[in-house]
């Protein structure tokens, strides 16, 4: 058993990065038996979970969506608040009693939960039926502790942190649209955020295997990839080379594939030459999350982000002026330790001036080992809800506002699959990252088709396929 520490992890970051073959094992031992995977958390254990689907069918597993028909159930975890550990808790509990009628069952807990000491411990003592526990360095390692089938609780989950896995069998959620990782971990510390402890030091790869695996996806019929990384424009920064995120961007947009996108981009590192390069190519697609957090430049300075509100609006309104019609979403949190009246508000005049597409909102959740954990928060729950609320009423107006523009426009969408908003519909989303329900179009799935927008919602758009009469 290797157990992170903490504080380990903060020294080991200067171990170096290793480039590893991936295993692949291939074997029948288990070729008619079922697995299920729950996943939690961002698009990187969205994407991890597909490496993970990749090791299981490599060993004979089967996927089933049905919980109660698995042989074999992998839980992908997260760490970011605690309400991720509840949830994960929560299923725990179900599984224990699916497991007293099914004594065979294999339960695997992965990902970021298990790479905090208290986890993986708690896991250890508390929960004995999980057979296996493993973190985000050695999913890698899956595969062989499942074919060591021991009777014992099987505890690996590493904190050294410096090695990039290559030629993974991935078994990929869309054959449409595709997650590229183009960097592990996270350097930044924010005072909040429990990312770098659990994913580690910022490993980038290499911008020769980025740019071959966009190739094989575009020759394998994908239109779309996403470049993922806790911090996409801190790319190469951790390489012995000369390139970064805005030569990575403009050599991935040259492969010609039909649309680049990635997330997610700090405001520290956002280059002239980044703006220039998704200014420059029509296939990079002009929508970018950038996470404020905050507005109050103290709390920014509290939580480590290294920009103050000035700062952030400026490199707001300069995307906003050299790139044509993009869109912009954030991350914000409210409550952080001692944020006063002044300080939310100073938020909400940000909101204000950036009018943003949409956000994603949080109420502030201490992480054991991090800093601010460490400080005294004096708000009341109740104060930290009412913030929250009225912060999202303002951002769902603006959003309103926003997808009401696009009435009456025709949109390209890329159509992923059949609508959840009724049985004749699509969905898909515009190169704006507007999720669009589009009727007539059922044989577009997995298409580039034109879209005209009838209506708008605070979180979606209707449209209607664009047919062209024939002449
Ligand atoms: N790497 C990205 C975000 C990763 S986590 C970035 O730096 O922007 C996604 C979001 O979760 C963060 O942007 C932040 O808004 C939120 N978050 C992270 N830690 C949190 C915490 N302790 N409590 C509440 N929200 C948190
Ligand atoms: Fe967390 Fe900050 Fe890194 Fe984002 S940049 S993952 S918020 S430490
Ligand atoms: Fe959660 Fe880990 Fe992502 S903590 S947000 S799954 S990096």
């Amino acid at each position: 058993m290797n157990l992170p520490n903490m504080q380990e992890a903060r020294l080991r970051t200067d171990a170096l990065v290793e480039v590893i073959e991936a295993k692949n094992i291939k074997s029948d031992r288990f070729k008619n038996k079922k697995y299920f995977i729950r996943t939690y958390g961002c698009q990187m254990n969205v994407h991890d979970s597909e490496e993970i689907k990749g090791i299981l069918e490599n060993l004979g597993f089967k996927e089933t969506l049905e919980v109660q028909d698995a042989d074999l159930v992998v839980l992908n975890t997260c760490a970011i608040r605690e309400n991720a550990h509840d949830k994960v808790f929560g299923f725990l509990g179900r599984l224990k009693h699916l497991k007293k009628d099914k004594p065979d069952l294999i339960i695997c807990v992965g990902g970021c939960m298990p790479q905090e000491e208290s986890v993986a411990n708690l896991l250890k003592e508390k929960y004995p039926f999980v057979n296996i526990v493993f973190g985000t360095h050695n999913i890698n390692d899956l595969g062989t502790l499942i074919l060591e089938e021991s009777k014992k609780q099987l505890i690996e989950v590493y904190s050294i942190e410096g090695n990039v896995y290559e030629h993974m069998d991935y078994v990929r959620d869309s054959k449409f649209t595709a997650w590229v990782n183009i960097m592990y971990g996270c350097d930044k510390f924010c005072t909040y955020c429990i990312v770098p402890f659990t994913r580690g030091k910022q490993r980038s790869r290499k911008m020769a295997e980025i740019i071959k695996e966009v190739e094989k996806l575009k020759e394998e019929g994908y239109l779309e990839v996403t470049l993922l990384g806790q911090n996409v424009n801190a790319y190469g920064k951790d390489l012995d080379s000369d390139y970064d995120f805005a030569t990575l961007l403009e050599n991935v947009a040259k492969t010609g594939i039909k649309r680049v996108r990635f997330v997610t981009s700090h405001p520290w590192d956002f280059t002239d030459e980044m703006i220039n390069v998704i200014a420059g190519f029509e296939n990079i697609m002009p929508y970018i999350h950038l996470p404020l957090q905050s507005g109050s430049s103290k709390i920014l300075k509290l939580m480590g982000r290294r920009y103050t509100q000035e700062e952030y609006i400026a490199l707001y309104n300069k995307i906003k002026s050299k790139i044509k019609n993009v869109s912009i979403t954030t991350d914000i949190i409210v409550g952080f330790p001692n944020e006063t009246d002044e300080d939310f508000a100073e938020t909400l005049k940000v909101v204000n001036e950036c009018k943003f597409d949409g956000a994603f909102t949080f109420i502030y959740s201490p992480r054991e080992g991090t800093p601010a954990s460490k400080i005294k928060d004096t708000i009341p729950l109740e104060v930290k809800e009412q913030r929250l609320y009225k912060l999202n009423e303002l951002i769902n107006s603006y959003s309103l506002e926003h997808n009401k523009k696009y009435i009456g426009k025709t949109e390209e969408v890329l159509v992923l699959g059949p609508s959840e908003k009724g049985e004749d519909k699509v969905y898909g989303y515009t190169k704006t990252m507007k999720l669009v329900n589009v009727s007539n179009a059922k044989d577009d799935i997995g298409k580039l088709i034109l879209v005209y927008i009838t209506d708008a919602k605070s979180f979606s758009l209707d449209g209607e396929k664009v047919i062209f009469a024939k002449n």
